[in-house]
């Protein structure tokens, strides 16, 4: 970073500081700061450096929570701050894969467009996992919601997000396991999503680990193309863990108001063999971490001796 750089950060910053100051201190003053300052600050609250500072501090505060998902359920989200690169489509086809094949899960739908809520309510839905609607701002709420949703066996949560980096998408990078960032072929949502790649390395250097992983996802990809040939390839040149490429399908464009999802679809069709691919990628991502066996809600709860030796837990396959 050149020194002219550094300087005209320190200057926004100390300009940031001295304005909130005032409005803790002398909020009466504010009329009289300077129009220009004003100016300078009302700038720099659209610029990338105050979104960053910004949302470093969301995670800060979030992060001091420090609640913890209940031993043995992988959450796995599905984010980008861009709309329409396919999250909701994603997260939905990934599980009705993993319902299909037997696992038990919850989907979250964290986003407040409803729209994965709005695909289990149409009339050919056939799955049978269950959908949630959830309000997550805080890592607690997050917490909670999937400690009071799930049942004794669910030992995985996918959470449909927001196309926002908000407090839900920071709320879930720091206390998921694993975030799936689909990225189409354009270098405008390339750009994009930068942002939320570097959230999860914010939010993995908060936690000191390796969580939550990161696997990013070529979505919307027309092969025909030299751009969507080109990006897996690219990604990976980037050092990203890239997941299986999804491809452009008629078939999508509509299955959202129809209520159908791959598990619909014959066993050997090319979209349900892409999607049992990327349920495979997410297997063997979650296999990287050590989540313990899956305790029961009873057996959490603190009970006498003689009640605790009775409860059962049941272990992640
Ligand atoms: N693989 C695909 N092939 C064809 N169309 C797709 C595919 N994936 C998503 N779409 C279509 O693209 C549009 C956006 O998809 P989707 O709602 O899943 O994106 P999103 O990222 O969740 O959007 P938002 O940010 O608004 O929540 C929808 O019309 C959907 O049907
Ligand atoms: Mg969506």
């Amino acid at each position: 970073m050149s020194p002219g750089v550094v300087v005209s950060r320190i200057r926004k910053h100390v300009l940031m500081n001295g304005l909130e100051w005032v409005r803790r201190h002398s909020p009466g003053c504010l009329a009289s700061v300077d129009s220009e300052a004003r100016r300078t600050l009302s700038v720099f609250r659209q610029s990338q450096d105050f979104q960053y500072a910004e949302r470093h501090a969301i995670l800060r505060a979030l992060h001091r929570q420090r609640q913890r998902m209940p031993a043995g359920v992988a959450t796995v989200g599905v984010a980008n701050r861009k709309g329409g690169v396919g999250k909701t489509t994603i997260a939905i086809n990934l599980a009705a894969t993993f319902a299909a094949a037997g696992r038990n899960l919850l989907l979250l739908d964290a986003d407040p467009q409803g729209s994965a809520t709005e695909w289990t309510q149409q009339r050919r839905w056939r799955n049978r996992f269950p959908v949630a609607a959830a309000k997550i701002t805080t890592v607690s709420s997050f917490v909670r919601t999937v400690e009071q949703t799930i049942d004794d066996d669910t030992d995985l949560v996918i959470v449909d997000l927001p196309p926002s980096l908000a407090k839900t998408s920071l709320a879930v990078a720091l206390a998921g396991n694993l975030i799936v960032i689909p990225i189409t072929a354009s270098p405008i949502d390339l750009w994009a999503a930068r942002a939320a790649v570097e959230t999860v390395s914010d939010a993995r250097n908060l936690r000191g680990g390796q969580e939550p992983l990161l696997s990013v996802v070529p979505s919307r990809i027309d092969d025909r193309t030299s751009r969507g040939k080109r990006l897996a390839s690219g990604l990976e040149a980037m050092g990203f863990v890239v997941g299986p490429t999804m491809r452009e399908r008629v078939l999508f464009r509509d299955a959202a108001e129809r209520g159908s999802t791959v598990a619909d679809l014959e066993k050997r069709s090319p979209a349900r063999r892409e999607y049992a691919a990327l349920a495979a990628h997410v297997m063997t991502r979650l296999g990287e971490l050590d989540l313990g066996p899956r305790v029961s809600a009873d057996a959490r709860k603190p009970a006498s001796p003689d009640a605790a030796a009775a409860s059962t837990s049941s272990t992640a396959p």
